[in-house]
């Protein structure tokens, strides 16, 4: 009973490979559908900052390129015992498994003490898990993706197919001082100035019950396929993973529960800010100087200039959830082009219909209404 169990959620989603849009972040209304931290203080990194308030014209706006900047600020003399403000933005939502992340941006922050992610957690974090899509800290010049669960048992495989190498395998937040299971992008396009350089990329996150999977693709690289208003992704475009994470070797139903989408620039805090790590890639410390002291603090219009996302949009593609609003394509656009957002609307809204019919058994009542008809079952059988 219970190995039958097991292999229920298998079922949906094993040979979903296109998603449906659910949630489209995107020019004007590229704020729609998040919030902020609860709390004005970074409590899960220690960093030096106070999260802007949603819609704080100092760190988060709209540019005359029509991305959408997050930027950590850059004016302020920031005098000490005093933090700077940064943004820190989740979604309203949270996406359960059978879900894809997507950001597409033309310049992500790097800089001594800058820690950007644009990363997933479950709403009782570190309870259900967390999904580091993009995520890196001061000079480093390549990406680095991992995976957090709460208790021990999920681990990266090493015999996974995929670009990135793998560095440590326990995804336990106990293992290895909280690093995670990580794999490293070994393309410095990946991250910080070479990311820009390149035009930046695509970062998407699959994830699914036979795994979670993380492809980055520079400008060059990226499918014309993939587009801000693109209604639906096929995954099986993306090739071969930037990181593989199999659920042979980690049960994705059992370690990570509905993720909120998150993305975040913190400074100094538990990573970028322990004088190790920051030494590595920055220059050291001068006498008793700490990372907040040395650059935090005072005039930091230099220190931070680069501590910037330009973004084209943040797409969530799901078969498990409905989109925000009936007409999500007209909802998301930014003004343009009404004509084609009309009838892109009216598609959206009947797929809407027929996946309404089809998932709400999986999502309501699916799990138990199939344990009951097994356990009929096997009760006739037996
Ligand atoms: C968050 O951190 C601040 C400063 O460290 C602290 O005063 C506050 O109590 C913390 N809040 C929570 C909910 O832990
Ligand atoms: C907005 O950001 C500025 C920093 O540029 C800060 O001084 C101000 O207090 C912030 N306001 C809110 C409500 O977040
Ligand atoms: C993974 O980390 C957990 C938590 O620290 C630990 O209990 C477990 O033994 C580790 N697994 C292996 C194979 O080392
Ligand atoms: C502050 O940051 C912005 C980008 O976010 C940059 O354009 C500007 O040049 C920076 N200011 C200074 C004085 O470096
Ligand atoms: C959805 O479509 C209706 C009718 O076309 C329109 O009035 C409404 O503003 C649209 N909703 C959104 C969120 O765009």
């Amino acid at each position: 009973m219970l190995s039958l169990l097991q292999l229920i959620p298998l079922l949906p989603f094993a040979a979903a490979a296109t998603y449906p849009l659910v949630d489209s972040h995107k020019g004007e209304t590229f704020l729609d559908g998040f919030k902020t931290p609860s709390s004005v203080y970074d409590n899960t990194t220690s960093g030096d900052v106070f999260w802007a308030a949603k819609g704080n014209s100092s760190v988060m706006y709209l540019n005359d390129a029509g991305r959408y900047v997050l930027k950590v600020d850059n004016t302020s003399f920031v005098p000490y015992n005093e933090k700077r403000f940064a943004p820190s933005l989740l979604t309203e939502r949270t996406y359960p498994v059978g879900s894809v992340f997507v950001m597409d941006a033309v310049h992500m922050p790097y800089g001594c003490s800058v820690w950007p992610a644009f990363w997933t957690q479950g709403a009782a974090w570190p309870a259900g898990g967390e999904i580091d899509i993009m995520e890196g800290v001061n000079g480093q010049t390549a990406n680095q993706i991992a995976l957090h669960t709460d208790s021990d048992g999920c681990y990266a495989s090493q015999d996974a197919q995929m670009t990135g190498q793998l560095r440590l395998d326990n995804c336990s937040v106990t293992s290895n001082g909280g690093s995670g299971c990580t794999v490293g992008d070994p393309n410095t396009n990946s991250y910080g100035a070479d990311f820009a350089a390149a035009g930046g990329g695509v970062y998407v996150a699959e994830y699914a019950t036979d795994g979670i999977r993380v492809w980055f693709k520079s400008r060059a690289d990226v499918p014309k396929e993939m587009t801000g208003d693109a209604q639906s992704l096929d995954t099986s475009i993306l090739g071969t993973p930037t990181a593989n994470y199999p659920s042979s070797t980690c049960d994705i139903g059992k370690y990570f529960a509905d993720q909120i989408l998150t993305i975040t620039i913190t400074l100094c805090g538990a990573w970028a800010g322990t004088q190790s790590v920051l030494e590595a890639t920055c220059p050291p410390l001068v006498g008793t100087n700490t990372c907040y002291t040395t650059y935090v603090i005072n005039d930091a219009s230099e220190t931070y200039k680069n501590a910037y996302f330009e973004l084209n949009y943040i797409n969530i593609y799901s078969t498990a959830v409905e989109p925000s609003t009936t007409n999500s394509s007209s909802g998301s656009a930014s003004g343009s082009a009404s004509g084609a957002a009309t009838g892109g609307g009216a598609k959206t809204t009947s797929t809407a219909g027929a996946r309404r019919a089809l998932d709400m058994p999986i999502r309501l009542g699916w799990a138990a209404g199939l344990t009951a008809v097994l356990g009929g079952a096997l009760a006739f059988i037996l």
